[in-house]
């Protein structure tokens, strides 16, 4: 038995959640695992009635869960930036969420805006670190309004944060090439931008190499500068297999991966603390526009939760829900809202009949 927290979230968060938890319930029950769920009201209509945005009791009570399932958060009616920093960000920094695990793995039938590039090409996945660098929050600004402004937000990593980071890479790297022998062939990638950023690019390359010499002999190693993986992704992303990166480049580069993946519709992340509480949520955002209309994808979504399931080490419950995503998405004229030849709910019941 597995005890999950949810949290819908804003706009189509709480729809495509749902569809997610009849998926889980599916597969589970043929696995005879247990989900217990427990709904936890946090968001922008929450942050507008009381003013709470992640109440220390919340964030507590979020702590004793094996893991988090979260929608999206994002309010047109809240100014950018309070829902994002206040829930998304503080979750990840609170509960040490150090990983940013993110698959960039067309499923065939998916179009990909990618020309001549199909499945077996795009299959890879980034490691973003999570809660260090630009994200620390640490700058200020003064003399504000006046032409003498200063603004300062600075990029800051420590050895251990860098260290811990990597070794998650290394380790999934090697765990990829002991299962195909197409990852194994291919090297890692620390993609940073050491040409300019000399103290922070100097201490990611320096960690990968040591780290890579003294404990993972058998990894091929590669390197690429950040503006320079943007070009590769799209050029020749049969290249990629694991991808390591701080925080900010791993934010861009992996809206650029979710796009060459399929799109937002399909793309799943998980914010992973390997010894504590991980929180797993599609990155597409909350697509107010959307909301109540029963026309949002939720296969992202569903994904996440097979990603959840693949954490808390029920693999054969992960594999069965993303082989019945691979039949739904074959059925679905498009993988955008609105145009999936499919409703938000249809989608779900499909997913959920293949797992059961
Ligand atoms: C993401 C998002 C967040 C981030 C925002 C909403 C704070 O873009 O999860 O990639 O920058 O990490
Ligand atoms: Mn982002």
């Amino acid at each position: 038995m597995y005890k999950i927290a949810i949290i819908g979230g804003d706009g189509t968060g709480p729809e495509v959640i749902d569809e997610g938890k009849k998926v889980l319930s599916a597969a589970c029950e043929m696995n005879n695992i247990k989900l217990e769920y427990t709904n936890f009201d946090v968001g922008g209509e929450r942050y507008l009635k009381t003013g709470e945005i992640l109440p220390e009791s919340v964030l507590n009570d979020l702590r004793k869960f094996d893991a988090i399932y979260l929608g999206a958060i994002g309010h047109p009616d809240v100014k950018p930036g309070i829902l994002e920093k206040g829930i998304l960000l503080k979750a990840r920094f609170e509960l040490d969420q150090y990983i940013n695990l993110r698959p960039v793995k067309l499923f065939p039938g998916v179009e990909t805006p990618i020309k001549d590039k199909g499945p077996d090409e795009i299959d890879f996945v980034v490691i973003r670190e999570n809660v260090g660098g630009i994200y620390t929050g640490m700058g200020g600004a003064s003399r504000v309004g006046t032409p003498y402004e200063v603004a300062s937000q600075v990029m800051v990593y420590d050895r251990n944060t860098v260290d811990r980071c990597l070794k998650y890479a290394f380790e999934l790297k090697q765990k990829r090439n002991a299962k195909q022998k197409k990852y194994s062939e291919k090297p890692m990638h620390l993609v940073h931008k050491n040409n300019v950023l000399t103290y922070c690019g100097d201490l990611w390359v320096r960690a990968y190499n040591e780290m890579g010499e003294k404990e993972y002999k058998g990894i091929k190693r590669d390197y690429a500068h950040v503006d320079a993986a943007t070009m590769w992704f799209l050029k020749n992303p049969e290249w990629f297999d694991v991808v390591v990166t701080e925080n900010l480049f791993g934010d861009i580069i992996t809206d650029l991966g979710a796009m060459i993946g399929g799109g937002m519709g399909v793309s799943a992340g998980g914010n992973i603390n390997p010894d504590g509480v991980s929180m797993f949520e599609p990155i597409g955002g909350s697509a107010p526009k959307y909301k109540g209309q029963n026309v949002i994808n939720p296969i992202a979504a569903i994904l996440a939760g097979s990603m959840m399931m693949d954490f808390l080490g029920e693999d054969k419950v992960a594999q069965d829900i993303e082989n019945a995503i691979r039949k739904v998405v074959l059925e679905m004229t498009s993988m955008n809202a609105g145009k999936m030849g499919m409703t938000t709910t249809q989608i779900g019941d499909k997913v959920a009949k293949y797992c059961s």
